[in-house]
């Protein structure tokens, strides 16, 4: 589904992704893990069009996408959470969620935007697309309070539901699980795998090895700006390559 092939991002003298390549498969759930400062999050945001790449080429559904506009990305049905505006505090938790646009009413969405006369349908069938969604993710109930009044783990959810509304093929979640309650985080691998089961891919960054143990395979480890294993939860956790990289780095 997404070939990556000697991808490279350098920001001035550093290399943050130093040649880069691998293969993932659609319908899968990837954990990306790797000490701070491997090249993740770069990495990510060289995929989603934020950066772009140095060298290498990164094809997606058979397209080449690299050095594409974020937005171009995006159509594509690739999404990363925060191409998605922040929610807005002051707007309700459902406002918030009809905000998104479907990558495949694309920027037509936004021009109607403007024509008032045409707005009414799409927003009708968005205000229910949104309650269904919400629904989905557990936050119906909170449909009309603040953004700015949900806790970190229920933030999380309204980003899930929000990235949703996208419709998207493959979803990059860069540390889903960070600053989430146990509760909600069971929650949101719930969601995340339902999701998984209904045909949506995704790549996951994250900290918590919990989360990656249950619901990621294969596991990709990064150290370094390099790829330097990939593999089964259970084999990555054991070999000894990764436990260095991470005394590496708390070392550096
Ligand atoms: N915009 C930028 N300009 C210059 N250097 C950057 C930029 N973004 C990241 N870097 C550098 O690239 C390297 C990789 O950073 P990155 O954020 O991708 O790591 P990470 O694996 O996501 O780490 P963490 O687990 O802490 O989130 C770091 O040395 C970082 O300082
Ligand atoms: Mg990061």
């Amino acid at each position: 589904m997404l070939i990556l092939r000697d991808l490279v991002k350098e920001f001035g003298g550093l290399r943050a992704v130093d040649g880069v390549s691998f293969t993932l498969r659609e319908k899968t759930i990837t954990g990306l893990i790797g000490p701070n400062g491997a090249g993740k999050t770069t990495l990510f945001n060289t995929i989603a069009g934020v950066h772009r790449p140095t060298s290498g080429s990164i094809s997606f559904l058979g397209h080449s996408i690299g050095g594409l506009a974020p937005h171009r990305i995006f159509a594509t049905g690739l999404v990363r959470t925060f191409q998605i505006p922040r929610p807005f505090a002051g707007m309700t938790v459902l406002e918030n969620t009809m905000l998104v646009g479907s990558h495949q009413s694309g920027e037509r969405f936004w021009n109607n935007w403007v024509a008032r006369g045409t707005v009414r349908a799409e927003e009708r069938a968005s205000r229910e697309r949104a309650r269904e969604i919400l629904d989905f993710v557990g936050l119906e109930r909170l449909a009309g309070e603040f953004a700015k009044n949900l806790s970190g783990g229920q933030q999380k959810l309204l980003e899930l539901a929000r990235v949703m509304m996208a419709e998207p093929r493959l979803v990059l979640l860069d540390e889903p699980g960070a600053g989430v309650n146990p509760t909600l985080l069971a929650t949101i691998m719930d969601k995340l795998r339902e999701l998984n089961a209904r045909g949506i891919t995704f790549l996951i960054i994250e900290h918590n090895m919990d989360l990656i143990m249950t619901l990621c395979n294969p596991v990709l480890v990064m150290a370094q700006g390099r790829l330097l294993l990939e593999g089964p939860p259970e084999t990555v956790r054991s070999d000894p390559r990764v436990l260095d990289a991470y005394l590496g780095g708390v070392a550096a």
